[in-house]
């Protein structure tokens, strides 16, 4: 057996990419390993979101290059690869900038792996793999043979026609593509069969999902019926794609998990238009009502972006308001980062640094507070856990709530990968105790 260690950087779409890497490797003999330290592949799977996300490829890569030197001192062989967005986006700069990269590949093309390994362990040198290949690329690649707990990740949707001006996916993933129905509800059965009792829908737009005469709510209906699949999410979602048979769904299905995330990256209409996000902050709040109105336990979470070029403190006031307003269980917010080739890392009144981090933080307290104030709320309450992995002390699990949060159950471990209800009887910073109810 060869080792293959595989970093995973970005959203959750790599982290299902990563998988089906591994799953691709596995009939060549490669197994997973937990530390890049003596592996025969290593595969870092990146992300180009952000310059920090990518910047931390190149010192990743100069690690890498000693481990492969040594490996090469004891005779050995370490291939390192580069998949996943900066590998799309920067792959030539890559393969310039590192000699001890063996390959690069892009999201779209990683199907062709095994052909790439070949063909560098028979003639050596470098090879890079990133156009958007016509083939499609589910297809080629081979079925699952395990998941890697009950709560597992499923991509339906891929890439973005939405071109936000201050975002890279739709150049790194590419065009909105949307994977057959049949396809997507085969890999479902297959995922419940080894043990999956939850799915999470995967897409950069994924309430954007359209094939043939299927919608995300259609898709969601038929994963409905699926025996043996108790939970199901959907994410990440753009608000202009919240149809009404989707905010139905909300309504009609309970296995369809009460908690939506549902990014709005600003509260200012000036802001939302200079991002061209099509929809107003009013729309977006008429869209939470309709929401909460199919389904009034349903909980939210947001992106967040501060500092976008122009946004003035009134724009950014217009943020916290709408913070305020919406309430949010819990939210992700980021500094505006220029992203080279997008239309707003162009733009003149870009943002200083101090202002940046002054926004940030009063929107991270703000949002902190939400959730601590969200999580207090859910004392008493009793809510239905999946079980997911041994906690950290004997006999003690950690599961999900509906609503994402991770419950420690004592005395509980022999439960995973069961659904159970759960009372909670502490809310903790990030996580929720609670008892088995009886
Ligand atoms: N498709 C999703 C977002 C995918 S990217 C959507 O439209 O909501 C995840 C998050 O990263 C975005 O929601 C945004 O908040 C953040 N992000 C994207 N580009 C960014 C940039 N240039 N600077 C800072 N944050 C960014
Ligand atoms: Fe990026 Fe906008 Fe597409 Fe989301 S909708 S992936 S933020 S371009
Ligand atoms: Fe990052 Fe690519 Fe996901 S840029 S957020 S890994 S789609």
């Amino acid at each position: 057996m060869k080792a293959l260690y595989v970093k995973t950087y970005g959203c959750q779409m790599n982290v299902y990419d990563s998988a089906r890497m591994a799953d691709l490797l596995a009939p060549l003999g490669y197994a997973p390993a937990d530390a890049a330290e003596g592996a025969d592949m290593v595969i870092l799977n990146t992300c180009h979101i952000r310059e920090k996300a990518a910047e931390k490829v190149y010192s990743e890569l100069g690690k890498l290059k000693k481990l492969k030197e040594a490996k090469a001192k004891d005779g050995g062989r370490m291939m390192i690869a580069v998949a996943g967005c900066v590998a799309q986006a920067e792959g030539e700069e890559i393969v310039r900038r590192q000699s001890a990269v063996d390959l690069v590949v892009g999201p779209q093309s990683y199907h062709r792996l095994p052909e790439m390994i070949a063909r560098i362990a028979r003639s050596g040198g470098q090879a890079l793999e990133t156009d958007f290949p016509v083939e499609d690329k589910f297809d080629a690649l081979p079925v699952q043979t395990g998941v890697e707990g009950p709560a597992a990740f499923l991509t339906v949707q891929e890439g973005c026609d939405k071109f936000c001006t201050f975002c890279v996916v739709p150049y790194t993933r590419g065009g909105e593509f949307s994977r057959p129905a049949a396809q997507v509800l085969d890999e479902a059965r297959r995922l419940v069969e080894l043990g999956a009792r939850e799915i999470t829908l995967l897409g950069q737009n994924v309430n954007a999902y359209a094939h043939d005469d299927w919608t995300l709510a259609r898709l969601l209906h038929a994963l409905a019926r699926i025996d043996g699949l108790a939970r199901l999410r959907y994410t990440t979602s753009h608000p202009r794609d919240m149809t009404d048979d989707l905010i139905a769904a909300h309504r009609d299905l309970p296995q369809l998990m009460p908690y939506l995330h549902l990014p709005v990256q600003s509260g200012s209409d000036a802001i939302l238009e200079a991002m061209n996000r099509q929809h107003s902050a009013d729309d977006y709040r008429r869209i939470v009502e309709r929401v909460r109105e199919a389904r009034p336990d349903l909980a939210l979470s947001s992106d967040f972006i501060v500092g976008f070029p122009g946004e003035s403190d009134k724009d950014f006031d217009d943020t916290m308001t709408l913070v305020r307003e919406v309430g949010y269980a819990q939210a992700f917010s980021f500094k505006y980062s220029k992203r080279p080739g997008t239309p707003a890392s162009a733009a003149r009144k870009q943002i200083p640094e101090e202002v940046k981090s002054a926004r940030l933080a009063a929107l991270q307290a703000l949002l902190s507070e939400q959730q601590a104030a969200f999580g207090k709320s859910c004392e008493g309450r009793t809510l239905c856990v999946l079980f997911e992995k041994p906690g950290r002390r004997e006999g003690q699990a950690v599961g999900r709530s509906p609503y994402l949060q991770p419950v420690h159950v004592e005395g509980a471990a022999a439960l995973i990968g069961q659904v159970r209800d759960v009372t909670v009887v502490e809310a903790q910073p990030n996580s929720l105790k609670g008892v088995l109810s009886q």
